[in-house]
C-alpha cells in the first residue's frame, strides 16, 4: 500500500471546562493517502473539527493532547509547541477552508490585499509585491471570479457568500499546500452555490495534485467528492473504507443508521428515519462501544468492551463487534439493504 501522507494514531483530545474534562477524541486512527479525497462524517459533536484542527496547531486554547501521534512528512505534529514549528505547516503544507467563510477573511482588507499577503508570506522575501498583485489575480481566476482586477479591489462585505468562499479558497490555493482541508464548506450555503463550489474544490485538487480532506454531515454528497469515507461517531473513526465499501458494504451499525436516514430513502408522506438516542455524553467515561446504546442490535459484549478494528478487506476496516468471528450474523437493515439495490438499478 502506498505511504499516507498523514497518519494519525491512538490520537486522544481533551479539553479543559469548568474544572472537568472532557474527552472529544478517544484515540482516533486515520491515514490519509497522498493525492486522495478523503470524506470525514459523523453527526455533530463527533470530533471531525477538533481533529483536523490539531493537524494545524489550531487547537482551542482549553485543548491539548494527551496520547497518541500525528505523522506528518517523517514528524510528529502532536510535539509540535511553538507557533515557529507550525509555521512551516500552515497554509504551506496544509491550509483550510471552513464553514463561515466571512470568519476567514478580514473585513478591513481588500481581498487582492488578503491573497498577496498568503503570497508573500509563502514567498518568504522572494517575491516582490508587484509579483504578488498580477499572482493574485490568478488565483482569482482560478477560483471563477470574473473581472478579478477589479474585484480585487472589493472588500469582503462586497461579495455574496458563495463569492466569498471562493475567495477563502483563492487564500489557500495562494499558499500552494499539499493538503486541502474543507470543514464544511457549504453548509452555511444554499443548495445550487454549494454544489457549485464542491465542483471548484475537485477541479483544484485535480489541477493542483492536491490532497483533499473533506468534512460533512451529508452523507449524500459524499460520494460525488471523495476517494475513501471515514465515518466518526463520539471521538473515533469507526468504520473506514473507499467509497464503495461504505455504501454497498456497510459494517459499522452507527453506517447504517446514518445511510438510512438518507432523504434518497425518504417515502412520500413518511418522515424521515432518524437515528434514535442521542450521542454520550463525553465528560464521562466510555464504557464499551459508545454506540450500543442506540443500537437496537447491540450485543452484551459492546456495553461491555470497546471493540478492535476488525478488517473486511484491505481498504475496509470498522470497528464493531459484529465483525468478530464469534459474533452471531446481524444483517444491515432493510433500508439499507433497499438503498443498495436502489442504486445497483441506476448504475
Ligand atoms: N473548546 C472546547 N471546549 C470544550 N469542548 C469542546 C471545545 N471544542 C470542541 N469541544 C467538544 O468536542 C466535541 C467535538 O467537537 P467538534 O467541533 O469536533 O464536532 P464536529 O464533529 O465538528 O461537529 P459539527 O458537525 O457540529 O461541526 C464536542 O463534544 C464539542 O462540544
Ligand atoms: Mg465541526
Amino acid at each position: 500500500m502506498t505511504e499516507p501522507l498523514l497518519s494519525v494514531k491512538d490520537l486522544s483530545v481533551r479539553f479543559r471546562l469548568r474544572g472537568r474534562s472532557l474527552h472529544a477524541l478517544r484515540g482516533v486512527n486515520l491515514d490519509i493517502l497522498p493525492g486522495e479525497s478523503l470524506a470525514i462524517v459523523g453527526e455533530s459533536g463527533s470530533g471531525k473539527s477538533v481533529l483536523v484542527k490539531t493537524f494545524m496547531g489550531l487547537s482551542d486554547k482549553n485543548g491539548y493532547i494527551d496520547d497518541g501521534q500525528i505523522l506528518y512528512l517523517g514528524e510528529d505534529l502532536a510535539q509540535y509547541k511553538t507557533a515557529r514549528q507550525w509555521k512551516k505547516i500552515r497554509g504551506r503544507e496544509i491550509a483550510m477552508v471552513m464553514q463561515d467563510p466571512m470568519t476567514a477573511l478580514n473585513p478591513l482588507k481588500t481581498i487582492g490585499a488578503q491573497i498577496e499577503e498568503a503570497i508573500l508570506l509563502r514567498g518568504d522575501g522572494k517575491v516582490s509585491r508587484s509579483q504578488a498583485r498580477a499572482e493574485s489575480l490568478t488565483y482569482l481566476t482560478d477560483v471563477g471570479i470574473d473581472d478579478p482586477a477589479r474585484r480585487a479591489r472589493q472588500y469582503p462585505h462586497e461579495f455574496s457568500g458563495g463569492m466569498r468562499q471562493r475567495v477563502v479558497i483563492a487564500i489557500a490555493m495562494a499558499c500552494r499546500p499539499r493538503l486541502l482541508i474543507c470543514d464544511e464548506p457549504t453548509t452555511a450555503l444554499d443548495v445550487t452555490i454549494q454544489a457549485q463550489i464542491l465542483s471548484l474544490i475537485k477541479a483544484l485538487k485535480d489541477k493542483n495534485g492536491l490532497t483533499c480532506v473533506y468534512i460533512t454531515h451529508d452523507l449524500g454528497v459524499v460520494a460525488n467528492v471523495a476517494d475513501r469515507i471515514a465515518v466518526m461517531y463520539a471521538g473515533e473513526v469507526v468504520e473506514v473504507g473507499t467509497c464503495e465499501d461504505i455504501f454497498y458494504d456497510p459494517r459499522h451499525p452507527y453506517t447504517w443508521a446514518l445511510l438510512s436516514s438518507l432523504p434518497q430513502l425518504g417515502i412520500k408522506g413518511e418522515p424521515l428515519y432518524s437515528i434514535h438516542g442521542t450521542p454520550p455524553n463525553l465528560f464521562d467515561e466510555i464504557k464499551g462501544d459508545a454506540f450500543a446504546p442506540r443500537n437496537p442490535k447491540a450485543l452484551r459484549i459492546d456495553f461491555e468492551e470497546n471493540p478492535p478494528y476488525f478488517d473486511v478487506s484491505p481498504t475496509h476496516r470498522a470497528k464493531t463487534w459484529l465483525l468478530d468471528p464469534r459474533a452471531p450474523r446481524v444483517e444491515p437493515p432493510e433500508s439499507v439493504k433497499k438503498l443498495q439495490a436502489n442504486w445497483t438499478k441506476e448504475a
